[in-house]
């Protein structure tokens, strides 16, 4: 389990919406600002239904002692973006310094950056730092042009190396074809919904390319179906807790004394995987669990991933010996 990182007081400077919906921040630290890489993320502290709550967003820019973020406001998410889209210029928040899981490396023959909606946010400032030796090839994938922000900035950085693919034109991400002219030695850097990544993943292997090659993050939102509410109960803690449509399983077992390992809270790392007893009708909505780990329906990562009805898991917590039931066992055996 990942130790709390230090917390900071921090106030937004700027807000404003752009692209429809989606609220661009711009966040001063009263004290501890340091600058952030390409591909960082902020951990901000959310309200919700009165429960404070972590959610990671990606650092677009890190200028005059302040980090922006963009969020877009999701109504079927778990409820972070609805609170980032409330904040206005000189509301307080608390936040972590940036941290950073989605590297870019330096040294790569050749990038192809791949953004899928606001999943933009940690690709833009990758294609800047590009941008300065070589103009990276870049795809860029929405519902329309009007909800895609950073559009122009990236068509300056770029130029004809962007492509921009806009589901109301037609146009969709064809991954074998984006993969094909990649240098072999060549790395990927994609963001966007679990089932954009799922779908680059499957290409990548079928294209015979290393796994380590390919990097990713997602936002973790997007299921197969809208959010619903469902019950759990926690077999090896005989208890049995109810998920609201807007709570995460994570933050549910957590609300009820039940703790997880975990870290990234996004989906990808599978530390909060747990097992799933009997059977269960699941909305995977991580990019870590493999495609048959899915279809066999035995895990469920908790940050993420949702549920219907009702189902059972166990979290592997197993209550420590007391010094009787030690005495009893040593005389048993
Ligand atoms: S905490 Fe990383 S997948 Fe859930």
């Amino acid at each position: 389990m990942r130790s709390a990182p230090e917390s900071l007081n921090a106030t937004i400077v700027e807000a404003e919406t752009i692209a429809g919906d989606v609220r661009h921040l711009r966040i001063r630290p009263k004290s501890g600002f340091t600058p952030a890489e390409a591909g960082s993320h902020l951990d901000v502290t959310v309200r919700i239904n009165g429960l404070d709550r972590t959610r990671s967003y990606s650092v677009v820019d890190d200028r005059n002692g302040a980090w922006t973020i963009a969020v877009r406001r999701l109504e079927a998410g778990r409820g972070g973006s609805r609170f980032m889209a409330t904040l206005q210029a000189g509301d307080s928040l608390r936040v972590t310094a940036p941290k950073n899981h989605f590297t870019l490396s330096a040294a790569s023959p050749e990038t192809l950056l791949i953004a899928g909606g606001i999943g933009v946010t940690p690709i833009l400032p990758m294609a800047r730092v590009l941008a300065r030796r070589a103009k990276p090839r870049m795809l860029y994938a929405g519902r329309s042009r009007a909800t895609m922000p950073f559009l122009d900035e990236l068509a300056h950085l770029l130029g004809d190396k962007l492509s921009v693919l806009a589901e109301d034109q037609g146009a969709r991400i064809h991954f074998p074809t984006a993969f094909a002219s990649l240098h072999p030695e060549g790395e990927v850097y994609i963001c966007g919904p679990a089932a954009m990544l799922q779908a680059a993943r499957i290409a990548w292997v079928q294209a015979g390319r290393s796994p380590a090659l390919l990097r990713f993050e997602t936002f973790g939102s997007g299921g197969a179906r809208e959010a619903e509410a469902f019950t759990v109960y926690v077999r090896d803690h005989h208890r049995s807790i109810a998920v609201a449509r807007d709570a995460s399983l994570f933050d549910a077992l957590v609300d009820a004394g039940i703790d997880l390992a975990h870290d990234c809270l996004r989906g990808e790392c599978g530390l909060c995987a747990v097992d799933v007893i009997g059977a269960a009708d699941l909305d995977h909505r991580c990019v870590f669990l493999s495609d048959e780990q899915r279809r066999d329906g035995h895990k469920i990562c908790a940050c993420v991933s949702r549920a219907s009805g009702e189902i059972t898991i166990d979290t592997g917590f197993r209550p420590t010996l007391s010094r009787h039931d030690d005495a009893t066992l040593m005389s048993v055996g």
